[in-house]
C-alpha cells in the first residue's frame, strides 16, 4: 500500500499542494483525474524524488521512505526513447543500469514485445515507427524496471483516439497479468472510468482529493452499462461543481 500524508510543495511562494493526503491499495488500478495545472505531475515528481517535498510523509508497504525513486517505475506522457537506440535497446536500459543479467533481460523484453504487439520491430529506431508503437515500447521499458508500483503520467494523451483505445485495453491486460499497483494520471473522464478500480477526483491548485470513488469490479467496462453512465454523470457534476474546467 502507498500512503502519502501532509505532503506540501510550494513554487514561488504558491502552494501546488498543501497537506496532500492519499492512500492507494496494493494491486489496484488507481486513477487521478483533475484539471491541467492542478499539480498532478508535480505530485509524481515529488513521489519519485525528482523534486523534494517541503513537508510530508510517504510510505510504501508500511515503511516511511524519502521517495519512491527505487520502488516505482515512472512513465511519462512523452515516450522519452533515445533516438539513436533501437526499440529493443531502449527497453533494455533499465536492465543495463540495474546491472541485471542481460541475456535474461533480453529474453524478457522480447516476450514483452510480442505481448504488446511489437514483434518484428525490435531493431527499428524510434523515428521509424508510429507514436502508438513508441508508447508501447515505453511501456515495455517501464515494465522492465520490475517494480511493484507503476506511475503513469498521462501515458496515452499524445495518441490518436483509435491507438489510445487499443493501449487502454493493453493496460487492462497488463493489470490482470502482472499484478502491479498502478497509479495513473489522466484528464480523460472516459479513460478513467474504463480503467480505474479507484478513482480520485482532484481539485484545482492547491490540489486536494475532492472524492475517492470505488468503481465496480467488472472489466472491461462498457458505456452502454447504465451503472457506468450514472457514475459518469455524478463525476461530471462533481468536476464541474468543484473545478472550473477539465481540459
Ligand atoms: N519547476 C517549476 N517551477 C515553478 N512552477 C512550477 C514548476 N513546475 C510546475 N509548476 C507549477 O505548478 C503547477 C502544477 O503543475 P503540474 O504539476 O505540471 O500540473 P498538472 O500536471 O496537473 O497539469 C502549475 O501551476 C505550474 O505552473
Ligand atoms: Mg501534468
Amino acid at each position: 500500500m502507498l500512503s502519502v500524508s501532509g505532503l506540501t510543495k510550494t513554487f514561488d511562494q504558491q502552494p501546488v499542494f498543501s497537506g496532500f493526503t492519499l492512500t492507494v491499495t496494493r494491486n489496484r488500478f488507481a486513477v487521478l483525474i483533475g484539471p491541467s495545472g492542478c499539480g498532478k505531475s508535480t505530485f509524481f515528481d515529488v513521489l519519485t524524488g525528482v523534486t523534494p517535498a517541503d513537508e510530508g510523509l510517504i510510505s510504501w508497504q508500511g515503511s516511511d521512505v524519502d521517495h519512491l525513486g527505487d520502488l516505482a517505475a515512472y512513465m511519462h506522457q512523452k515516450d522519452l526513447l533515445l533516438p539513436w537506440f533501437s526499440l529493443l535497446e531502449n527497453s533494455l536500459l533499465p536492465a543495463r543500469t540495474g546491472g541485471e543479467d542481460l541475456k535474461q533481460a533480453r529474453q524478457r523484453a522480447i516476450q514483452l514485445f510480442s505481448r504488446l504487439g511489437l514483434d518484428g520491430y525490435e531493431k527499428h529506431l524510434p523515428h521509424q515507427v508510429s507514436g502508438g508503437m513508441r508508447q508501447r515500447c515505453a511501456l515495455v521499458r517501464t515494465l522492465m524496471f520490475n517494480r511493484d508500483l507503476v506511475l503513469l503520467d498521462e501515458p496515452l494523451s499524445a495518441l490518436d483516439a483509435i491507438t489510445r483505445k487499443s493501449l487502454q485495453s493493453l493496460l487492462l491486460l497488463l493489470q490482470s497479468e502482472f499484478n502491479r499497483t498502478l497509479l495513473m494520471i489522466t484528464h480523460d473522464v472516459d479513460e478513467a472510468l474504463l480503467l480505474a478500480d479507484d478513482l480520485y477526483l482532484l481539485s484545482v491548485k492547491p490540489m486536494r482529493v475532492v472524492e475517492k470513488i470505488e468503481l465496480y469490479d467488472d472489466k472491461p467496462r462498457r458505456f452502454d452499462n447504465p451503472e457506468l453512465l450514472a457514475i459518469k454523470k455524478t463525476i461530471m457534476q462533481k468536476l464541474e461543481g468543484d473545478i472550473d474546467h477539465v481540459s
